[in-house]
């Protein structure tokens, strides 16, 4: 996999050091970029030691407790603690991931790093800006479409054509694909990403939906869909285990059947 780099604004100086805690028996330092666009300063690196004996077996856990009982202006996003709104999503240990899941004991060594998600504008801290990401989302228009006029009750499908969406609507937006893709770094302004066009997939191949042809019209330029270079590292990074690579694959087939 490609090794992730941070924020296109770093050049990231050593921050403070804050003191260990007394009579801690189990010790683990956490190096955590701290930013704030506003505040006039660069970026920098702080450090803190956390007794894991009195903290939760998650990052985010480590997170809280740092804020909670060291500095209360460490700023991250949470919200459901369970892996499913993909809010705390950053990079843990040069990977993207998502804190709420993800144990601080995966982790080999005394010392973690903890980034934003790399290569995206910061609000602050481990907090990335997702304006972007989100307008590639509704470009995509996740919502059934269609002409005939709506059933009394609800549209139908068999179970066969809802197994199709298996590993794909499990989707949560947390975003790690697509910011651990090399051709969303560089072209991230044209090219839709991973898991947006996770998403288009999703849509394109539910059997109740009637705008196949336009989806596909609003996906063929040589960006938005062919920027895709089947690297991989989406896939590699996904916390729902999902495979936005083989999603774009199929739509790329999609494009090529429809004109053959
Ligand atoms: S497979 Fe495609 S979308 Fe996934 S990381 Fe590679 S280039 Fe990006
Ligand atoms: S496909 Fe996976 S990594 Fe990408 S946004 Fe969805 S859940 Fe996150
Ligand atoms: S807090 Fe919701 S996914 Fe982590």
């Amino acid at each position: 996999m490609v090794q992730l780099t941070l924020p296109a604004n770093s050049k990231v100086k050593t921050g403070k050091t804050w003191p260990k805690p007394e009579g801690a028996q189990n010790l683990k330092k956490f190096k955590i970029y701290r930013y704030d666009p506003e505040g006039g300063e660069s970026p920098r690196w702080d450090t803190y030691f956390v007794d894991m004996d009195k903290c939760g077996p998650m990052v985010l856990d480590v997170l809280i407790y740092i804020k909670n009982n060291v500095d209360a202006t460490l700023t991250f996003r949470r919200s459901c603690r369970e892996g499913i709104c993909g809010s705390c999503a950053m990079m843990i240990g040069g990977r993207n991931t998502i804190a709420c899941t993800k144990g601080w004991d995966e982790f080999a060594g005394s010392s973690i790093t903890i980034a934003p998600l790399p290569h995206m504008p910061v609000v602050k801290d481990l907090v990335p800006d997702l304006t972007n990401f989100y307008a590639q989302h509704a470009y995509v228009q996740p919502f059934l479409k269609t002409d005939t006029p709506e059933p009394e009750k609800e549209w139908l499908q068999t179970p066969e054509d809802r197994d199709k969406l298996d590993g794909l609507y499990e989707c949560i937006m947390c975003a790690c694909c697509s910011t651990s893709c090399p051709s969303y770094w560089w072209n991230g302004d044209k090219y839709l990403g991973p898991a947006a066009l996770l998403h288009a997939y999703r849509w394109l191949i539910d059997s109740r939906d009637e705008a196949r042809g336009e989806r596909l019209d609003d996906l063929e330029d040589p960006f938005k869909l062919y920027r895709c270079h089947t690297i991989m590292n989406c896939a590699q990074v996904c916390p729902k285990g999902l495979n936005p690579a083989k999603a774009i694959g199929e739509i790329k087939k999609m494009m090529v059947e429809r004109v053959a």
